[in-house]
């Protein structure tokens, strides 16, 4: 996605006074123009059955997607309340360019809408395909705290389309409803806001340029490689096929005005983008991370019993919070509290949360391993939940960790969200998959020891060891993270030892490698196999990686060969939510026991104990395994 903005002239937007407070039909400030839409969806008890929404004007019925709620209160009226990550309204799922309901020389959306929390990319209604420089359709929607009328046209195609995001000069209320309208006359671009012009632009001309296919879908922003939900509210939207004349925009507001009085559903003030989250736990030391939508003071309170009466104060406004506490005691319970204040002094108020720092080498332990969270937050939601039952210490994350390391709606939406409450309570220890992309945002929600893309951690008895297996890195014995690793591994007194990386040392996968179904595949990464030599001198205990969409867990391997006394078993766990893979049709050597499904594992330790279980997304044991040493 490359998005281009313009930001031009026009009236601000303004909130109207009214008086009326009951909305509907009957009562309104003033009679609801006919706009004749070619579609018109209305969310209420008459329009929504079921999963089905009927269309008042046309016969574009929608089928809701997740499951949003239809809401009806006494001051705002009926309205489809989208919450879930999966929430919206499926249209069409393919529509092609000469579809004959698409808008062509003209368009108009018309919409009542409310936005709960604003993020980067949410769609009201769009057709629209918007992959790298190819843009096509149009697409209505919000960024951040603004409206965006997103249109692609072949008076301005470039080659494979452009696309011109109009963004509204002022920010919306959150929580509270809008009257939008994106107007399209063929040589402007228009974008009213509660009836009165906000913004245009003539950088569009002729008719609209459409892709061979895209989805045509109400409250997310949703094309072949983006898919984002709206959270908030839809009233009702329509689709013309000609450009509506200002004065009718506004009529049409006029007429359920009453409801820009509505109050916020939402609290005034600082709101989490992504609430407080654990990083790096030690025996004596954590560090607590959290981003706000506007830059706040804060200040941690933290303590063995509430209320926590030790403080950290962060003076410096900002939206990231990151604070390191050290000095603290090992093994120990603590709870603490993140309290935020905006430039207004508005505060917000964390919930109190736990953490427990490390134990010594004797105590028992636990810790959850997940990789390819990617982008199916119902999947990492389930997943998450499951491994919060189990009260880890903390969770092992194997890459992967959002589907595109660029989109920060993908971090806060898809892996923040859905693992909030696990993020809150249990520190994550993550390694760089590939589609992170070495992106900043990896580092700046990650807070590791430099330089971040490798480190190493100790636990009770145990040592972890972290690689960054991608290309862009020298993996060979004379690469920076070999030698280190050799270092690290040699200087280890930990009694267990276990590594892990995005990428796969071993593995029975059918086409990452070689495709098994027609050829022959080298059964794992072949630059990852240099560390091995590494981890055979050095005994290391269990190698874990991701990558692969699957579970799997190796015989013990040694030199090649399947040595149950001496060999290292490696265990693949890419099942936190991205597109499930399959596994070769012949078993390579060190097959043992592997499953196609999304998972996580689960491993206890104690003193020369090491136990793993493996579950699945319903919580369904299918994997155990027992290592024992003196
Ligand atoms: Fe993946
Ligand atoms: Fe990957």
């Amino acid at each position: 996605m490359a998005k281009t903005w313009v930001k031009v002239g026009g009236a601000g937007a303004c909130t109207v006074a009214v008086l009326a407070f009951l909305l509907n039909q009957s009562t309104s400030a003033a009679p609801k123009p006919d706009l004749k839409p070619s579609a018109h969806w209305v969310f209420d008890a008459d329009a929504v059955a079921g999963k089905t929404v009927t269309d008042r004007a046309g016969k574009l019925t929608g089928t809701l997607l997740g499951a949003p709620a239809l809401v009806t209160e006494s001051n705002a009226g009926a309205y489809l309340h989208l919450t879930g990550p999966d929430d919206g309204v499926m249209i069409k799922t393919r529509v092609a360019p000469d579809a004959p309901f698409l808008p062509k020389e003209a368009l108009s959306v018309v919409a009542w809408v409310r936005v709960d929390e604003p993020t980067e990319w949410t769609g009201v209604l769009g057709c629209f395909q918007d992959n790298g420089p190819a843009e096509t359709g149009f697409i209505v929607g919000t960024n951040k705290k603004k409206f965006f009328f997103g249109l692609s046209t072949k008076g301005a195609d470039d080659g494979d389309g452009k696309m011109t995001y109009l963004e509204s000069k002022s920010e919306f209320a959150r929580g509270r409803w809008h009257h939008i309208a994106a107007v399209y006359d063929g040589k402007q671009m228009q974008l009213f806001v509660n009836g009165q012009l906000d913004s245009t632009s003539t950088e569009q001309s002729g008719p609209v340029l459409y892709s061979k296919s895209a989805p045509l879908v109400i409250g997310r922003y949703k094309d072949d490689n983006e898919d984002y939900p709206l959270h908030g509210a839809i009233k009702e939207v329509l689709l013309c096929p000609h450009a509506i004349a200002a004065d009718q925009v506004t009529s049409h507001f006029q007429a359920d005005k009453a409801l820009v009085d509505v109050p916020s559903v939402v609290p005034e003030g600082p709101r989490f983008v992504v609430e407080p989250y654990l990083q790096y736990v030690t025996r004596t030391g954590i560090t607590v991370m959290w981003e706000t939508e506007d830059p706040c003071t804060a200040v941690l309170e933290y303590g063995t019993a509430l209320p926590a009466k030790q403080q950290v104060k962060v003076e410096k406004p900002d939206t990231m919070g990151e604070v390191a506490l050290t000095g603290l005691e090992p093994n120990t319970k603590y709870f603490y509290r993140v309290v935020c204040q905006d430039a207004q002094g508005r505060k917000l108020e964390g919930k109190p949360l736990t953490f427990m720092t490390a134990p010594g080498s004797n105590d028992a332990f636990s810790f959850t391993v997940i990789g390819d969270t990617q982008r199916n937050p119902v999947v990492t939601g389930k997943v998450a939940k499951l491994m919060w039952e189990r009260r880890p210490n903390f969770v092992v994350h194997c890459g992967d960790v959002v589907d595109d390391g660029a989109s920060k709606a993908q971090w806060t939406g898809d892996l923040f969200k859905p693992c909030h409450e696990l993020f809150g309570r249990v520190p994550v220890f993550p390694c760089i998959g590939n589609h992170e992309k070495d992106h900043p945002h990896y580092y700046k929600y990650f807070s590791l020891p430099k330089p971040e893309y490798y480190y190493s951690y100790t636990y009770g008895n145990a040592e972890f060891f972290v690689l960054d297996t991608n290309s862009k890195r020298n993996l060979k014995s004379d690469g920076e993270q070999y030698k280190w690793l050799e270092k690290a591994l040699a200087a280890s007194t930990a009694k267990w030892k276990f590594c892990y990386h995005h990428h796969p040392a071993y593995c029975s996968d059918d086409d990452d490698y070689g495709n098994t179904w027609k050829g022959s595949s080298t059964y794992g990464d072949v630059r990852v196999r240099n560390f091995v030599a590494l981890y055979e001198k050095y005994k290391v205990d269990v190698v874990f990686n991701g990558h692969v969409h699957v579970y799997e867990r190796t015989w013990p391997i040694r030199e090649g060969k399947v040595d149950q006394k001496n060999g290292i078993v490696y265990v693949t766990s890419g099942g936190g939510g991205g597109g499930l893979e399959n596994f070769a049709p012949t078993p390579p050597f060190f097959k043992q026991q592997f499953r196609s499904d999304f998972h996580f594992c689960y491993a206890n330790i104690h003193q020369g104990t090491f136990d793993l279980k493996a579950f699945d997304q319903e919580g369904r044991l299918f994997d155990q395994f027992t290592i024992k040493k003196d």
